[in-house]
């Protein structure tokens, strides 16, 4: 997949892990200038620290609103444009409806679907005029019922109908937005699922792919390609790269 993203700048979020510092990673390899956002600030050292590239890092809560228009702000002083926002961070909870509490529901909607939104919201306006493209992480559980992650899935499914709500309103500018659907890939996230008491880990395992998991490298490609001004069929889309997990 060809993609041309040298002295684009772009904001990645979740960058300290998975992911989002394999994205990070990726296009500074490929010469962008990175503006690497994460809560964790000792992973957002680490990712710098093994970036090839340009990689500024920023650390801050995505999960309070007021923090989102100060992750634009910061990256445009420190590049003075922006080209693209990668919205990466993003929170798992897995629990049985019992134990879902308002708290829970509304920290992984504020991480997962609250976060993009203002981010996009502020950046926005530097994107457009310029070829800008918005990335959004969903995911193939906002397509399937999946036990135990009522909350997740829901901010998934959110997330997918935000991006093409979105590139509507955004259809007469040349802003590309677009998200991509992972089935399960090999991250930190995934390995710290637990399995409460009470829980049937068979109802949990049966939506699981018969195929292994994604390496986060197989979806770097795709998240460069939709940054890229390359890019000129994709917008509103969301691609299932999930090995055909949604497929049945
Ligand atoms: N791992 C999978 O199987 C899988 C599948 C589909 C979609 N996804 C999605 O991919 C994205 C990346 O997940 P990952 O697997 O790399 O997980 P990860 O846990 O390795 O990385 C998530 C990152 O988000 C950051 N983050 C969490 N809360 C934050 C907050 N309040 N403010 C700022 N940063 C915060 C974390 O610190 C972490 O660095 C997520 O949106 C996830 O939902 C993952």
């Amino acid at each position: 997949m060809q993609s041309n993203v040298k002295d684009r700048a772009v904001i990645v979020t979740g960058a300290a892990s998975g992911l989002g510092r394999a994205s990070a990673l990726a296009f500074a390899d490929a010469g962008a200038r990175v503006f690497a956002v994460d809560l964790n600030e000792d992973g957002l050292a680490e990712t710098r620290d093994l970036a090839k590239g340009e990689v500024a890092t920023f650390a801050t809560d995505l999960s309070d609103a007021a923090n989102c228009q100060p992750v634009i702000d910061k990256a445009i002083s420190q590049f003075g444009y922006l080209d693209g926002l990668c919205n990466i961070a993003g929170i798992l909870k897995v629990m049985p409806l019992a134990k879902i509490t308002p708290e829970t529901w509304d920290l992984i909607f504020a991480v997962n679907v609250r976060a993009p939104l203002f981010l996009s919201q502020a950046a926005i306006p530097h994107l457009t005029g310029r070829g800008g493209t918005i990335v959004n992480i969903a995911s193939a559980t906002a397509f399937a019922g999946y036990a135990y992650l009522a909350g997740y899935t829901c901010s998934k499914a959110a997330i997918v109908q935000m991006t093409r709500s979105l590139a509507m309103e955004f259809i007469k500018t040349d802003l590309r937005i677009n998200a991509i659907a992972p089935g399960g890939v090999n991250t930190p996230m995934t390995k710290s699922i637990e399995f409460a008491e009470g829980m049937e880990r068979e109802l949990f395992m049966r939506s699981m792919g018969v195929r292994p998991t994604a390496e986060v490298e197989q979806l770097t490609d795709i998240i460069l390609y939709l940054s890229s001004p390359d890019n000129t069929i994709f917008h509103g889309t969301c691609l299932n790269t999930d090995d055909g997990f949604t497929a049945g």
